[in-house]
């Protein structure tokens, strides 16, 4: 096939197998939600770029290199959503949701489109499921929104340790900034070009930089939750309690920062032992819908990587049997009515296209893993019944379709 007409690198169909795990993820997630009693959002995939330039930082890798970013013919820069915050935020303004009630807990499902370089659970199209949670800055809902990702990991079977941090606020994260970047200038001879450079510009990054240089550079540095407020440390201790007497467990990473700038106080990823990245990932903004142009709401969420659990969790049984419906010779008005008297009763049937004699017919009931042959002839045809053989046993009886439980 020419190079044309392959899907293009990063982007990638998903069907059979994996599609199957996609949407066991999908539907254990919607059902946990739907306990946690979430109200589903649905955003456009395209915002305009600014929407996210101003929301994830301009700054960050996201936005400095990883937007798909285009202008629309009348020239307006157009951005696919790198993320799925930043468009439930610009939502929750422009509809005036907070006029509605004191506190929102929406969620989404959808694509997201990042140009990274692409490797196992990584893709320049992606998904994620996200919950945000909108007027509430009390520690109560970072643990319970922390226990939801606890239970959405426990039920997928997915062994991964939740990391937790607090970043701060406006009142005591300035200062811990400069302390930082006065950490880093003294270790700048250890850095990467990258982070010399960033070290300025966003210094928390450089304590996420993935380079062993960096990475050994930045154990001893200053650390956030030296310089904690007194409301932030309150904030943050009490998560942690909550948290323990839930029995939900967790480790402290006191560099853990984090890729997108909008958070403040509690950050977390939950990484998998085995992957060693993130599977879900989110924290508190508490700023942004203000910084939005919205009247000052706390917020948090976090958003969960479908691709990535993908590669974790098994693929669902098969929860019903399958009947495969064989006519033989000019009796296809009477098996199509066999197969719809079938579903009725609420069985899964399929009727079988292919031609040939009954050995190629059962090959396909068994390459099609069917529980059931249905064997429908001119004979059974004349007297109302069907041949229903079970695959397993190899045992065959004439019945009626209206008999068949
Ligand atoms: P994020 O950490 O950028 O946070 O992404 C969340 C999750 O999406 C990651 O932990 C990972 O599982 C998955 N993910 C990210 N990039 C890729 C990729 N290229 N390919 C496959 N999976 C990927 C956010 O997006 C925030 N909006 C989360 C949030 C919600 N914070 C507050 N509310």
């Amino acid at each position: 096939m020419s190079k044309e007409f392959q899907a293009p690198r990063g982007f990638h169909d998903i069907l059979g197998s994996d599609l199957r795990k996609f949407r066991r993820i999908t539907s254990t997630v919607r059902d946990i939600l739907k306990r946690y009693n979430y109200e589903e959002i649905i955003t456009p995939v395209v915002e305009f770029a600014e929407v996210f330039e101003r929301s994830i930082g301009e700054t960050t890798d996201i936005v400095q290199k990883e937007m798909f970013v285009f202008t629309d013919r009348k020239g307006r820069r157009l951005a696919l959503r790198p993320e799925g915050t930043a468009g439930v935020v610009r939502a929750y303004i422009q509809n005036r949701l907070y006029t509605q009630k004191p506190y929102h807990k929406l969620f989404y499902e959808g694509p997201m489109f990042r140009y990274e370089r692409p490797q196992a659970g990584r893709y320049r199209q992606f998904h994620q499921i996200g919950v945000e949670v909108f007027g509430v800055a009390e520690p109560h809902a970072d643990a319970e929104l922390l226990k939801l990702a606890d239970d959405i990991l426990k039920a997928l079977n997915v062994r991964a340790t939740l990391e937790i941090n607090s970043l701060g606020c406006r009142v005591c994260r300035p200062a811990y900034r400069e302390a930082l970047v006065e950490y880093l200038n003294r270790v700048s001879d250890q850095l990467c070009k990258v982070c010399v450079d960033r070290k300025d510009r966003n210094p928390l990054r450089v304590l996420d930089c993935k380079v062993e240089t960096c990475k050994e550079a930045v154990k001893e540095a200053t650390k956030m939750v030296d310089f904690l407020c007194e409301e932030c440390r309150e904030h943050y201790e009490k998560v942690k309690a909550y948290l323990t007497n839930l029995g939900v467990s967790f480790r402290e990473n006191h560099n853990l920062v984090r890729g997108l700038d909008y958070y403040t106080r509690t950050v977390f990823e939950a990484v998998s032992e085995e992957l060693d990245v993130a599977v879900v990932a989110g924290g508190r903004y508490d700023y942004l819908v203000e910084e939005f142009g919205g009247p000052p709401t706390p917020a948090l969420g976090f958003a969960v990587g479908v691709e990535r659990l993908m590669l974790l969790v098994e693929e669902p049984e098969r929860d019903y049997e399958l009947y495969f419906v064989i006519p033989f010779g000019d009796v296809h008005a009477y098996a199509l009515k066999v197969v719809d008297v079938l579903r009725k009763k609420g069985k899964v049937v399929e009727l079988s296209y292919r031609k040939g004699g009954l050995r190629k017919q059962l090959e396909l009931a068994n390459r099609l893993s069917a529980d059931y042959a249905v064997i429908v002839g001119e004979e059974e045809m004349k007297e109302g019944v069907v041949s229903l053989k079970d695959m397993r046993t190899g045992e065959q009886r004439k019945v009626k379709p209206e008999e068949i439980d």
